[in-house]
């Protein structure tokens, strides 16, 4: 079975209570759960993880391959814009990323228009609130099926 590691980063621990005219008012957990039980309709095991530090989120791509990770979904929240780093982790390992955002960046400030992180993965999902990460789930399991046939 695939396994796929969703990994979301600063502030994203606050959904829920966070901007919900932006965000909407899923919490991070309920959002986990859906994509625990779509993964496992989908046949995949899904595992997420959120964390407000970039050097965390550096280690946890570093490590996904060895740890059996088949693919990453990766809301990098802030870091999007930022973050060389995360950009080149995602481009020195060889694992399929799809980048997921809850609002559309590009509807909003210039600055949240520009992706680092988004050249470095197979696509971008971006504006369909907490279904964007169903999305992102459904595009890399089909991606991985695309590039290796059903496992
Ligand atoms: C976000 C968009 C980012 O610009 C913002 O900093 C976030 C959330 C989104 O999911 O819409 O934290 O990644």
């Amino acid at each position: 079975m695939r396994r796929v590691l969703v990994l979301h980063g600063p502030n994203l621990n606050l959904l829920g209570t966070r901007e919900p005219a932006i965000y909407g008012r899923d919490t991070l957990a309920s959002i986990d759960a859906g994509l625990v039980e779509l993964g496992r309709t989908l046949g995949a095991e899904v595992e997420c993880r959120q964390s407000n530090h970039e050097g965390v989120l550096l280690d946890w791509i570093h490590d996904a391959s060895a740890a059996g990770f088949a693919g990453l979904v990766f809301n990098p929240g802030a870091f999007t814009h930022t973050s060389l780093a995360l950009a080149d982790a995602l481009g020195g390992v060889s694992l399929p990323c799809v980048e997921v955002h809850l609002s559309n960046l590009h509807a909003r400030e210039p600055i949240r228009r520009r992706s680092l992180t988004a050249p470095r993965c197979v696509g971008q999902v971006s504006g369909f609130g907490a279904r964007s990460y169903g999305l992102g789930l459904r595009a890399l399991l089909d991606y991985l099926t695309d590039r290796d046939g059903t496992e």
